[in-house]
């Protein structure tokens, strides 16, 4: 596995390679990401991964400065994995203007998501589905993949991913995977590892609340407001923080409705000072 630096050298290692596909990181690598790679494996000729920890798509109280770096660890794994090439920039190659002494970041030009980059996620976190199509748009014009592969865990990145895609007109095929889960339903997270024994005990409790809801729909339930403020009652009744728990219908993700039957449960709450998210997408029959 070859680990490059620079766009100059990465260009050197892409050089009449066809049919790349592309797996963009932040690092802090756990299953759900070599399960990526391996989607991208099967869908290309040659797979690139990159580490970047994103400054762009971290809020000003975010845990930017403890994100967990693990480069080490993460190659390692890469290379079980079978992955080609790493990409793992520094701040200053991808952002040009990047002032060190004020760490300003100098992009002036960034990507404005559409209107749902505001709502789930978006809410508590103005700005980050901006930093996140942004790092995006640069990584794939850096990196030119034919097919780049996203998890399913972070569903709202994933249909904004799509959008940039579709609507810049760019020539590369999106690809989601499905999300990795510990034994107890916990979806796989870098974040986790900020739990503590006792909160990782816990912290499947969010997946079980939104699997809760989608057997009330599949069983005929369709008042999905009692149903998200029934997940969001008991979840504070357990000491989580909720952000939010929303039923959406899963290709547009506005707020689901009765004769919908593509739906997604989708949840942010807060254990202690982590924040977890996750999701569940499904068909459901509809009204
Ligand atoms: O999902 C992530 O790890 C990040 O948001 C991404 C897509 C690598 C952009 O920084």
């Amino acid at each position: 596995m070859q680990i490059v630096h620079t766009i100059t050298d990465l260009r050197v290692a892409l050089k009449n390679k066809a049919h790349v596909g592309f797996v963009p990181t932040m690092g802090n690598l756990h299953a759900g990401h070599l399960q990526l790679v391996n989607v991208a494996k099967q869908q290309a000729t040659i797979v690139i991964v990159s580490i970047f920890v994103n400054p762009l798509q971290f809020g000003a109280n975010e845990d930017l400065a403890n994100y967990p770096r693990t480069f080490e660890a993460d190659c390692e794994k890469l290379i079980a994995a079978g992955t080609d090439v790493v990409f793992a920039p520094t701040v200053n190659e991808i952002y040009p203007d990047f002032n060190a002494q004020t760490q300003q970041l100098g992009q002036t030009m960034t990507i404005n998501p559409p209107p749902i980059a505001a709502e789930l996620c978006g809410a508590s976190r103005p700005g980050h589905f901006s930093g996140v199509a942004t790092i995006v748009l640069k990584l794939f014009n850096i990196v030119q993949p034919a097919v780049a592969v996203f998890g399913k865990k972070d569903f709202q990145q994933l249909f904004i991913i799509r959008e940039l895609v579709k609507q810049f007109n760019l020539p590369i095929a999106i690809i989601a995977a499905d999300t990795v889960r510990e034994p107890t339903g916990l979806a796989m997270s870098s974040r986790n590892g900020y739990l503590n024994e006792a909160e990782k005990n816990k912290a499947a409790e969010l997946h079980q609340q939104l699997s809760d809801i989608v057997n009330k729909i599949k069983q005929g339930h369709h008042d999905f407001l009692s149903l998200e403020r029934s997940a969001i009652a008991t979840l504070s009744n357990r000491g989580w923080q909720v952000d939010y728990i929303a039923i959406r219908e899963s290709r547009t993700l506005a707020p689901a409705k009765a004769s919908d039957s593509a739906l997604v449960v989708l949840g942010a709450a807060k254990l202690g000072s982590t924040r977890l998210i996750d999701n569940i997408d499904f068909f459901a029959l509809a009204n």
